[in-house]
């Protein structure tokens, strides 16, 4: 057995920045690292090419009676700039205290080699555990997965015969309050370029007779949200999914009051839409927020000009059962009509997910037809979580996107059971990231008792 904490150095030794192609080699050498891990732990290991970075699939085959599990990862970091606010390099990893620091530490490296480790020791325990495993490691999870739509369906035949997909990539408030995850919020962005006259102008000779595209964009900007924090885009929460009964009252038990998060963002007051508390708006309400905004005169002291065009990045996070084509559609004919007609406008489209939700079994409302297996991996996941963690898991929906959950369901048809390992303080895509070594340690024990319960389940429990 590895030892777990210096293959979490060695993997975030390779900076596997997916969005930037100065990072070639340390995609590579991260593929290559977690490839050879499987390798060393008996998995039949491939490495798929996509356009841009190759997924990895690794399989312990086995009779079809034997449950299947699929067991996904991803093996790219977000960038680590701003540099200069890390307390030690972002690619060179160290312990202090209870935690490991660099980037992709808890996304989502850690994570990852928790299933690999737990899976590593269960099978030198039982090695003729009846149950049949395939890691799915992607390199393009922070840039939208462009690929593994196409890979997904290049690979449908066989990746659709497994039972379920397990994954930690998504959060719990606090070490000894583990989250199953039961929903995704889906994404759409896309820029947002005005142009005002063909090229900059001195303000004194051609100011008081243009719009300033700079004021058109913020004036459309501002037009996008209502006093009470509602997008006000008409039609854009017809879709929403209403929440259940069981998920306020999941949401009661979490344990974290309003002031204290008010106080942990460092904002004066919410601005949160009515009838919603702040931790019910960012699992249960979609948003629209802008991501940058930007136009004209950046540097040191003074320029007296109208620039020729301004820009905004802007984002949604989508729930049940919103589309991002749909929310699209809406948001560019509401731009479209908006938008001041003395100046013209660009639309540019980035990348979308889809959201999702999984009802776990014992709730109201599960789903006919769900697999038994499914329902197996969710008892096995309480009970191995509260045995433990010390405390039984919340079943929450998640703020965050990860947009292939959604896509896996729909190409092949399986739902996903998501134990949330990183907390609040792990400073996910923010400097310092680090992940918790208890919550590691935990985390593996966790993951061999349910791959375990599975197993013994079987196929048809
Ligand atoms: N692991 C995160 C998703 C996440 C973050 C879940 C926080 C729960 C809480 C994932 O790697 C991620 O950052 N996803 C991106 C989406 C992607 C398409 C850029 C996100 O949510 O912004
Ligand atoms: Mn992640």
């Amino acid at each position: 057995m590895f030892d777990p904490i210096s293959a979490l150095k060695d993997f975030i030794r390779h900076p596997s920045v997916s969005a930037d192609p100065a990072f070639r080699e340390g995609m590579h050498g991260a593929r290559d690292f977690i490839a050879g891990l499987l390798g060393r732990i008996g998995f039949a290991v491939e490495i798929v090419p996509t356009p841009l970075h190759p997924v990895i699939l690794a399989e312990r085959t086995g009779p079809a009676e034997w449950p299947h599990v699929i067991i996904y990862g991803h093996y790219d970091v977000q960038p680590a700039d701003p540099l200069n606010l890390w307390t030690t390099p972002a690619f060179l990893p160290e312990v202090r205290g209870d935690r490991l620091y660099g980037r992709g530490a808890a996304d989502n490296k850690g994570p990852l080699l928790t299933h690999v480790a737990a899976v590593a020791r269960l099978l030198e325990r039982r090695p003729d555990l009846p149950l049949r495993i395939t890691f799915m490691i992607e390199g393009e999870e922070e840039i939208g997965s462009p690929s593994f739509p196409g890979f997904l369906a290049a690979h449908a035949e066989r990746l659709r015969k497994a039972d379920f997909v397990l994954l930690s990539d998504t959060g719990s408030p606090r070490e000894d309050q583990i989250v199953i995850t039961c929903g995704l919020r889906g994404l759409v962005l896309f820029d947002l370029e005005v142009t005002g006259a063909r090229t900059d102008l001195h303000s004194g000779l051609h100011g008081g007779v243009l719009r300033n595209p700079i004021q058109a964009l913020a004036e459309l900007c501002a037009s996008l949200h209502d006093a009470d924090g509602r997008v006000n885009v008409p039609g854009f929460y017809d879709d929403v999914l209403d929440v259940h009964a069981w998920e306020r009252e999941q949401l009661a038990r979490f344990g974290q009051s309003a002031e204290e998060y008010r106080a942990f963002l460092g904002i004066p007051a919410f601005y949160t839409a009515k009838g919603f508390t702040p931790f019910e708006a960012t699992r249960f309400l979609p948003t629209l927020e802008f991501n940058g905004i930007g136009g004209g005169y950046q540097g040191e002291g003074t320029k007296t000009v109208i620039p020729s065009k301004a820009f905004a990045k802007i984002s949604c996070r989508l729930v049940a059962n919103q589309t991002p084509e749909k929310i699209r559609a809406l948001l560019y004919e509401t731009i479209a009509q908006r938008m001041p007609k003395d100046v013209t406008f660009r639309l540019v489209d980035q990348h979308s997910g889809q959201p999702y939700v999984v009802v776990p079994p014992d709730r109201s409302n599960t789903p006919a037809g769900q697999s038994p297996v499914l329902a197996s991996a969710f008892r096995a996941a309480d009970a191995a979580i509260t045995e433990v963690f010390g405390r039984a898991p919340l079943y929450l929906r998640e703020g965050g996107s990860v947009p292939i959950i959604a896509d896996i369901k729909r190409v092949l048809g399986l739902d996903s059971v998501m134990m949330g390992l990183f907390l609040p303080e792990d400073n996910l895509h923010a400097p310092d990231e680090s992940f918790n070594l208890n919550v590691m340690r935990k985390g593996m024990a966790a993951s061999e008792r349910i791959l375990e319960g599975v197993a013994v389940g079987g196929r048809r429990s």
